[in-house]
């Protein structure tokens, strides 16, 4: 493969050819100040590509497929683990999508699609709140590339799912069916993207508020004073709270730890969810909260600087630590490191990295496919490589090359369309939708309801370019919020009108 996109290359090149500067100097010029290389990033990128393909290989090239963890003894991807219900599911479509984003190589993204699209019903599984694991990281990453109108669709399906396990007299997201009466678990601050990313998508102020009440009611109890979470606080009916406890840190079972758990990929969900929160919010609650979470886990990571599953594991063994929170925070740290410019954060990250790219946490040297080794699903199951810490590992190394200026393939998404505000808005009877095409092309203006119901077609036909405008009729609809959805080729394009009769 490429190890670094070809532009870049390409610049570094005739940087070399003209300028006397050595190339060390050269991509220090990038890197913030008293920043550090991650010096290994080629060999990285060629790992992930070596392993995906691998993983792909012992797939059988079937997309119904969605690895989730490996077997400890064999390394190969866990069969009981592959289908689409697993929580996991969305992350090696999103693995996939992170290398086509890095290598603009087509074959990546037909791969990414075809296990992308297999996850389509995952949109509305309703009996956990882990629809932002399964869909964002598969559609979600495909829109960021493609802005395609049908994976759009499969997110506000997803997002609407997400919205009915709201709470409003908890004011948060209820995360699992199966255990206490209301738990609230760390790891849902993660699956608020999809709500978030959505409300801003469609101006949708419900789900921006169930967003925000749900971060704010993690913030109280979830974290303790030193910064440190709770992985699960379990609510009454009334919103108070039973109890605050871990299944996946360590529990009861181990002497001495229960209520002092802190569960290092929880840890890890906060540092990366508090910091996500913020880019949405921009409330500075969350960007302190992202913070604190940080500096417990920074300040209590091994030399190594990956941690044991659980920061107050009374009896640490390197068999149980967790690579996958290590590769986790390593991404929250590069975003907060954005908003924070504390090089402190920037750094750590980049550590984190080489040390999962070294043999003791990467799978280089092993028969495994996963592309990391030893992570920890919970307390007594560690060990074992997971497509999360793949994921996240991967988007880490996206984003410190985002930071240290590398560019990227320019991937097309055939941005050929503008879609103006109706007017007037709001409305009583009708109102006018304007539009414009710069490339000739098969063109579709649809009407939708609040809860994604298509209420009407209004243009349905290839047209030349240019400026247009339709009236749309309201008449035998009833009040409320619209919205409408302008699609031609790959690219999808929304706004929102309002209806008051
Ligand atoms: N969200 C589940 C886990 O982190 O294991």
């Amino acid at each position: 493969m490429n190890k670094c996109p070809q532009k870049f290359v390409h610049s570094l090149i005739w940087l070399l050819i003209f300028l006397p500067i050595n190339p060390v100097n050269l991509f220090s010029q990038s890197l913030p100040q008293n920043g550090i290389p991650f010096h290994g990033l080629d060999v990285a990128l060629d790992h992930v590509e070596d392993k995906l393909n691998g993983t792909l290989l012992e797939l059988n090239f079937n997309p119904n497929l969605h690895p989730s963890l490996t077997v400890r003894e064999t390394g190969k991807w866990d069969e009981s683990k592959l289908d689409r219900y697993e929580w996991t599911s969305g992350f090696f479509s999103g693995t996939m999508w992170h290398m086509y984003r890095i290598t603009g190589d087509e074959s990546w993204k037909e791969k990414a699609e075809m296990w992308t699209e297999d996850l389509e019903d995952a949109a509305t599984i309703s009996y956990d709140h882990d629809t932002g694991f399964r869909i964002f990281n598969s559609f979600g990453n495909g829109y960021k590339l493609l802005k395609n109108r049908s994976y759009y669709r499969v997110l506000l399906k997803g997002a609407n799912t997400l919205s009915n396990r709201y709470n409003p007299t908890i004011g948060a997201i209820k995360s699992w069916d199966w255990i206490g009466n209301f738990p609230v678990i760390i790891d849902n601050l993660m699956n608020l993207e999809l709500l978030f990313w959505t409300a801003d998508t469609i101006e949708n102020n419900k789900l921006y508020n169930q967003a925000l009440s749900h971060a704010d009611l993690s913030l109280t109890h979830h974290m303790r004073e030193d910064g440190s979470t709770y992985h699960i606080v379990d609510f009454s009916d009334d919103g108070t709270v039973i109890k605050k406890f871990t299944t996946q840190g360590c529990n009861s079972t181990a002497p001495g730890c229960g209520e002092r758990s802190v569960w290092a990929r929880g840890q890890a969900w906060a540092v990366y969810g508090f910091t996500m929160i913020y880019r949405f919010t921009k409330k500075e609650r969350f960007l302190e909260a992202a913070i604190k979470a940080s500096d417990y886990f920074i300040e209590n990571l091994p030399e190594d600087r990956v941690p044991i599953y659980d920061f107050h594991e009374p009896v640490p063994s390197v068999k149980s630590k967790d690579a996958s929170a290590a590769a986790i925070v390593a991404s929250g740290l590069f975003e907060l490191y954005s908003y924070t410019k504390n090089v402190l954060y920037f750094n750590t990250a980049v550590d984190i990295l080489e040390s999962l790219t070294s043999d003791n946490y990467s799978t280089i040297n092993s028969d495994s496919n996963s592309i990391l080794k030893k992570s920890t699903i919970h307390r007594g199951k560690g060990n074992v490589g997971t497509s999360y810490a793949d994921y996240y590992y991967l988007e880490a190394i996206i984003r410190y090359m985002e930071l240290v200026q590398v560019e990227f393939p320019i991937i097309e998404t055939e941005n050929n369309l503008y879609l103006d505000q109706n007017y007037p808005n709001p409305f009583n009877n009708s109102t006018m939708i304007y539009y414009t095409i710069e490339q000739e092309g098969n063109v579709k203006l649809s009407i939708y309801d609040y809860t994604g119901r298509l209420v009407q077609t209004i243009v349905d036909r290839s047209l030349p370019s240019g400026n247009y405008n339709i009236e749309f009729n309201s008449s035998g609809l009833s009040s409320g919020i619209y919205f409408y959805v302008l699609s031609s080729n790959k690219q999808t394009l929304s706004k929102r009108m309002t209806l008051l009769k």
